[in-house]
């Protein structure tokens, strides 16, 4: 019987989920294993068990196909993170029968795919004996160890489409614009993209803003004759001394806070401050939709080759990550041992200043 490995895609999708399944179950063949792919995230690994082999010739086209073909979810009895990120414990239980289910499956290893949840889920099944190889997945490119997670690049550019477009309507109308994007509890999505839109405000949830700072650059911009500027919100933007803001309210049971809404409030008080039209847009969920840029489309095919090439090696509990100009392994205890936000004192936050970009402080 051929050796065979399985891949789960688990959390929030992404551009490039697809392209790294491509090229597991291609790589994986050419070392004549065979690739069983686990439907519905962690949860087609419980019984009735969900789970089908992936043949390498069924793969075309997977590489540009945004979403996951083996569907995903981040929430229900493999919950590893909840609140603002706090870790919890899976039912005990639970891990069993997920390892009973892998190994009548016949499998040696499974490839996980995912954020800081996944893999910290991934790790909890490896302590019940599943080995393990991850993927460092995410839009909000927060994983400790790569210079960069798959899908982060796929959301920037669709960020950064998102201010040019906005832009126009903003000039033409004399208004504020205010751009709410993803990224959690980091700003690199906001940070990026508004550099690269040359967006005059970015606020991060790594530096608390105050509206002074905020109305001090419209008003900059106004005076030097400039009657419209864009605005980006990272929807993990605080107030100095503030909170987070989450939708709903009080945080769902059994999964992670969800953010979302401070672009509404910062446009509300833009708007009373400076008198000027406001409008708020909220990129969601369209950052995480449509087909991987090249440069995903690249990383991910060089993570999935090495992640087959990790199970070669039983560096099983490691994740493939980018070291330029290296496809490396590091340890996921690790890489989730803390968010990898943006550094205050990096490069990016120093560009933003030299550009007269304002971050709020
Ligand atoms: O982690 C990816 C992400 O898109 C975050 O940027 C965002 O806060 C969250 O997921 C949204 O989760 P959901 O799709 O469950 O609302």
């Amino acid at each position: 019987m051929k050796e065979r490995i399985g891949i789960v895609t688990g959390g929030g999708d992404c551009p490039g989920l697809n392209a790294v399944i491509y090229a597991v179950v291609k790589a994986a063949d050419r070392r004549g294993w065979e690739t069983l792919g686990i439907y519905s995230g962690f949860d087609g690994l419980l019984s009735p068990v969900q789970a089908r082999p992936l043949d390498y010739r069924e793969m075309d086209g997977l590489l540009y196909l945004g979403g996951t073909v083996l569907g995903t979810s981040n929430k229900g009895r493999f919950t590893a993170k909840i609140g603002h990120g706090e870790t919890k414990a899976i039912d005990p239980a639970v891990l069993a029968e997920a390892k009973r289910n892998f190994d009548a499956l016949g499998l040696r290893a499974l490839v996980v795919l995912g954020g800081d949840g996944s893999l910290s889920i991934g790790l909890q099944c490896m302590e019940a004996g599943i080995p393990i190889v991850g993927v460092p997945k995410t839009i909000d490119n927060d994983i400790v160890g790569t210079s960069v997670t798959f899908g982060f690049d796929s959301a920037v550019s669709f960020a950064t489409d998102a201010i040019d477009r906005l832009r126009t309507h903003a000039q033409s109308h004399s208004r504020v614009m205010v751009v709410e994007m993803m990224g959690r509890y980091a700003g690199w999505i906001a940070a990026h993209a508004g550099i690269a839109g040359g967006a005059s405000v970015v606020l991060i949830p790594e530096i608390p803003f105050s509206y002074e700072s905020v109305v001090k650059k419209i008003l900059e911009r106004e005076a030097e004759g400039k009657h419209f500027t864009m605005v980006v919100v990272a929807e993990g933007a605080r107030l100095k001394g503030g909170d987070f803001i989450t939708q709903g309210g009080s945080p769902e049971a059994n999964r992670e806070a969800r953010l979302g809404g401070v672009s509404f409030i910062v446009a509300d008080e833009i708007a009373k401050r400076t008198g000027k039209e406001t409008r708020a847009t909220v990129l969601g969920h369209l950052q995480r939709g449509g087909v991987p840029t090249t440069l995903d489309r690249l990383l991910c095919t060089r993570f999935g080759a090495s992640a087959v090439r990790l199970i070669d090696e039983q560096k099983y509990g490691h994740m493939v990550a980018l070291k330029e100009p290296d496809i490396i392994d590091f340890p996921i205890s690790e890489g989730v041992s803390k968010l990898r936000t943006v550094p205050t004192d990096g490069d990016l936050i120093r560009t933003g200043r030299a550009l007269g970009i304002s971050w709020g402080d």
